[in-house]
């Protein structure tokens, strides 16, 4: 492992031999790059949320797919589609709720058929393409999300958000945290609200990690503080990532963002979900068939290292949930805002040049 100095922080970067993972599990006490060389290494960081956030699993799968494909010794086409294949649904198989790791496997997937006339190692070049592409097209896409995102917005605002869907969420700006940094660049004085996000806190280890480093105002809640301050007026409005959007504008992010968008209603505040039309699943009608991640015990009866529940009491950990989409007052991607009816409007955002 090396360690980097802060200003030089970035998700996932790949040199054509290592993939090098931010190790978002360390955050904030170190600040620490792991070297990976192997699938098998990505797909674990991917498991332990050493990458996380649903576009930066997107991008690490896309590195990791091409780790794995440097086992495959294969002399034709078929025979290297086979190993894509195995190695495809290897990455796969990590977690199950962000649509963008599946999407971006596909996208290489889509590359692969596109060329399957090149030879095999013609074939290699053309998938690191495609990964760099996947990378360099999300930092585009979040600086879109946050131009579109300013103009719901105004100077002097407080928003409130959950989890963390910030620079180190995805390949630069973040998605929910993109108008606060485009904010920043215009001189307005955005603060932000951060909940500490249970069990795995993001909230507090990784978005008021790198908004305190950007020098932006954030304040620090524990989930149970947040119906508090809209109570107080201090919220202007709410804005979050997510990890999937289903056809009827149902979105899936981190668990506890429900209540977020309950609370916000009750106070009526607007409640934003920001995301790329890469995490928007057409395929997927509803809230209700978006898989939710269910996580091990531990997170919650021994998170970081200490006791705070019986061992052997029992747990329910889902590490996401799905937010009605009557609760979402509109949804932010780099193509521009959607708004209810959701079912006709992310159909009509498509039809401009979405890639689903
Ligand atoms: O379990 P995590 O930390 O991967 O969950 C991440 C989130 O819920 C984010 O809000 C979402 O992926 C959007 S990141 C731009």
């Amino acid at each position: 492992m090396i360690r980097i100095a802060t200003e030089q922080i970035q998700s996932v970067s790949f040199d054509g031999e290592t993939l090098y993972i931010l190790d978002q599990t360390q955050l904030p006490a170190v600040t620490q790059y792991l070297r990976i060389t192997r699938i098998e290494q990505c797909w674990q960081a991917i498991k332990e949320l050493k990458v996380r956030g649903a576009p930066a699993i997107g991008i690490a799968a896309a590195y990791g797919l091409l780790l794995g494909l440097k086992d495959v010794a294969a002399d034709g086409f078929d025979d290297f589609y086979q190993g894509f294949q195995e190695k495809s649904e290897y990455l796969a198989s990590s977690r199950p709720t962000a649509v963008n790791l599946f999407w971006a496997l596909n996208r290489m997937h889509a590359r692969l058929i596109a060329e399957k006339e090149h030879s095999v190692e013609a074939l290699r070049a053309k998938l690191l393409q495609e990964a760099h592409a996947i990378r360099a097209e999300d930092e585009a896409v979040c600086r879109s999300i946050g131009m579109h995102g300013l103009t719901l917005l105004h100077d002097g605002m407080t928003l409130l958000t959950h989890c963390n869907a910030g620079a180190i969420a995805t390949a630069k700006y973040g998605t929910a945290l993109a108008p606060v940094y485009l904010a920043k660049e215009r001189g307005w004085n955005l603060k932000v609200i951060a909940d500490e996000t249970r069990p795995l806190l993001q909230g507090s280890r990784l978005t008021a990690w790198e908004l305190t480093e950007a020098g932006i105002d954030v304040t620090l809640i524990t989930d149970s503080m947040a119906a508090y301050v809209m109570s107080k007026g201090w919220v202007d409005a709410v804005i979050v990532g997510c990890d999937r959007v289903a056809a009827n504008g149902d979105v899936a992010n981190k668990i506890g963002t429900y209540g977020v968008a309950l609370l916000a209603k009750a106070h009526c505040i607007p409640f934003y979900v920001a995301a790329p039309m890469s995490t928007i699943d057409m395929d997927t009608a509803s809230g209700d068939a978006i898989p939710i991640e269910e996580r091990e015990a531990g997170e919650i009866t021994n998170g970081f290292g200490v006791h705070t529940a019986p061992p052997e009491v029992k747990v329910f950990n889902p590490a996401f949930d799905v937010t009605p989409n009557e609760l979402i007052s509109a949804i932010i991607t780099e193509q521009g805002i959607v708004r209810q009816p959701y079912n006709e409007t992310l159909i009509e955002l498509f039809k401009q040049g979405g890639n689903s």
